[in-house]
C-alpha cells in the first residue's frame, strides 16, 4: 500500500565539498515523498505530486519539522553502548582496562541479544537508520545483532572482530577459525534481507601477520562484501604498528600488504595521515570513517576533513560515532565535534557539507550512495524527521534564523536525540517521539 509524507525536506543529489551547492541540494519546502513496498516511489512539490498520488494514499503531514535522508554512521561498536563514556587515558589503555573486559560478557548470546536491542533502540532514536557495525570476536555476537537488525529490517552492516594476539584469552580466535568463522556467518547473513557483511579485523596490531593474511584472502572471495577496521587513530598505536611490522614503510602499508584497501573498505579515524597515505586510500577507492566525538574524547587528535574532500585526490568519508570511544549516538551532535575539529584545523565547516557527510556522504563512502542516504525516487525509504521545536531553547534560537543554512546549523549546535520526531526504516514508522510529553515509542522492536 502506498504511503505519504509530507513537509520540508531536505537531500542531497551531489557532493557540496566538490559541486556548487545549487547542484547538489535538493530541498523542497513543502514536499511530498511517496512511499510504497519499503522504496521512494516519487519525491517532489506536493502540489505537484498529490494529484498524481491519490486520495486513497495516506499522507502523514510534519509540521515544524524537516524530513531528511536517515542518518547513516559509517563505523560504531554494539558491544560498546554500556561502556560509552568510560573515563580513561587514550586508546591502547582504554582498550584493555574498559573494551576488552566489557567485550567478554558476549559470549553469551543472550546478553548479546539485549545489548544490540538496546543499542539499535538507541540508534532509531537519534534517527540513524544504517550503521556499520564491530560486534565481537564471538560469532554468536554477530547473529544476536543480525537478528535483532532483521526485526527491523534495517539496512545494517557488521561483522565478527578478528584478533588472535594482545587480548585477553576469552577474545582471541586464531587465524584459521576467525577465517572459517567469517566465512560461515558471510554464508549466513550477506544479502539476507537487508543484511551485509564486513569482514572486521579490529586493527593491524591484534592480528598476527597470519591472521592479517588469511583476513584479506577472505574478503577478497567474496566480492560484495565489506572490510572493516581501525587506522592512524593514536600517536603511541602507529609506533607499535611500526615495532610490530617492521617490514613495512607505515600503516597504511600494512592493510595494503595484506589486500585490505579497496572498495567496501572502510577504516576508522585516518587522524594522523600524510598526504601519501590520502593518495593511497583515494586510489584503491578506500574510505574513512570520520570520528570526531571519538577522536575528541580519546584524545586522539584532529582529523584533516578539508584535506580528505577537497585535496587532489580526495577521499570517501562518511561520519561516524565510533561509540564507546564515542561519547553519543546522535549524528547531530557528530556534526557539532566534526564542525569544532576543522575549527581547530583552520576550515569552518557549513551545515550543508556536515549533513552530507552523515547522509549521502557517508553513503557513497559505504558504495550504497544509488540505494540509501537521499531522498529519491528509486531510493530505499529510510527517513528521519527533525523536529524544530524539540526544545525551548532550539525553537526561540530557530525564531531568530533566517535562511535554511542558519536553521540547519542551529540544529547542529543545539540538536541530539530529542530532535528526532520519527524514524522510518524502510518506509515503515519505527520510532516516534512526542516533542509536548517527551514520551518515546518504538514500533517493531
Ligand atoms: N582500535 C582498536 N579497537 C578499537 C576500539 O574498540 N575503539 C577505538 N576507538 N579504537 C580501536
Ligand atoms: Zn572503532
Amino acid at each position: 500500500m502506498k504511503k505519504a509524507i509530507r513537509g520540508r525536506c531536505l537531500s542531497y543529489r551531489g557532493n557540496p565539498f566538490t559541486e556548487p551547492l545549487s547542484d547538489c541540494l535538493h530541498y523542497e519546502e513543502d514536499g511530498l515523498v511517496v512511499i510504497e513496498a519499503g522504496n521512494i516511489v516519487a519525491y517532489g512539490p506536493a502540489l505537484a505530486l498529490q494529484r498524481d498520488v491519490g486520495a486513497d494514499v495516506a499522507v502523514t503531514y510534519y509540521k515544524d519539522a524537516i524530513i531528511c535522508p536517515g542518518f547513516i554512521d559509517c563505523h560504531v561498536h554494539y558491544p560498546q553502548t554500556e561502556m560509552i563514556g568510560a573515563y580513561g587515558k587514550q586508546l591502547i589503555d582504554w582498550l584493555n582496562k574498559y573494551t576488552f573486559i566489557t567485550e567478554q560478557k558476549f559470549a553469551n548470546k543472550e546478553y548479546a541479544l539485549k545489548s544490540a536491542e538496546i543499542f539499535l533502540k538507541e540508534m532509531l532514536r537519534a534517527g540513524t537508520t544504517t550503521s556499520a557495525v564491530f560486534c565481537t570476536v564471538h560469532p554468536q555476537s554477530v547473529d544476536a545483532f543480525f537478528e535483532q537488525s532483521a526485526k527491523l529490517n534495517m539496512r545494517n552492516i557488521a561483522g565478527k572482530v578478528l584478533m588472535d594476539r594482545f587480548a585477553p584469552i576469552g577474545l582471541k580466535d586464531t587465524a584459521q577459525t576467525g577465517y572459517d568463522e567469517t566465512k560461515e556467518l558471510i554464508a549466513k547473513w550477506h544479502g539476507k534481507g537487508r543484511a551485509l557483511y564486513a569482514v572486521t579485523p579490529r586493527f593491524a596490531p591484534t592480528s598476527s601477520a597470519e591472521q592479517m593474511e588469511v583476513t584479506g584472502a577472505v574478503w577478497q572471495e567474496h566480492p560484495g562484501t565489506y572490510l572493516q577496521s581501525h587506522i592512524s587513530e593514536n600517536k603511541a598505536e602507529i609506533e607499535w604498528v611500526k615495532e610490530l611490522y617492521p617490514n613495512r614503510k607505515n600503516y597504511v602499508d600494512v592493510y595494503r600488504h595484506y589486500n585490505q584497501l579497496g572498495p567496501r573498505a572502510i577504516y576508522g579515524h585516518a587522524v594522523h595521515f600524510s598526504d601519501d597515505d590520502f593518495r593511497i586510500f583515494s586510489e584503491s577507492g578506500t574510505a574513512i570513517a570520520h570520528c570526531p566525538t571519538s577522536n575528541l574524547f580519546l584524545g586522539s587528535g584532529l582529523f584533516q576533513l578539508e584535506r580528505a574532500m577537497t585535496g587532489v585526490p580526495s577521499v570517501r568519508v562518511g561520519l561516524a560515532t565510533d561509540l564507546g570511544g564515542g561519547t553519543n549516538f546522535s549524528q547531530l551532535v557528530s556534526m557539532n565535534e566534526a564542525y569544532k575539529t576543522a575549527q581547530l584545523n583552520g576550515f569552518a565547516l557549513d551545515a550543508h557539507k556536515a549533513f552530507y557527510l552523515a547522509t549521502r556522504g557517508a553513503a557513497e563512502a559505504l558504495y550504497l550512495g544509488d540505494s540509501i542516504g537521499s531522498i529519491a525516487e528509486g531510493y530505499e525509504a529510510d527517513i528521519t524527521i527533525l523536529d524544530l521545536k524539540a526544545t525551548p531553547i532550539l525553537d526561540y534560537r530557530l525564531e531568530h534564523a533566517e535562511t535554511l543554512e542558519e536553521q540547519l546549523f542551529a540544529l547542529i549546535m543545539l540538536g541530539d536525540d530529542r530532535v528526532t520526531r520519527a524514524t522510518y526504516v524502510a518506509g515503515e514508522l519505527v520510532y516516534e517521539r512526542d516533542h509536548e510529553t517527551g514520551s518515546m515509542r518504538f514500533i517493531g522492536i
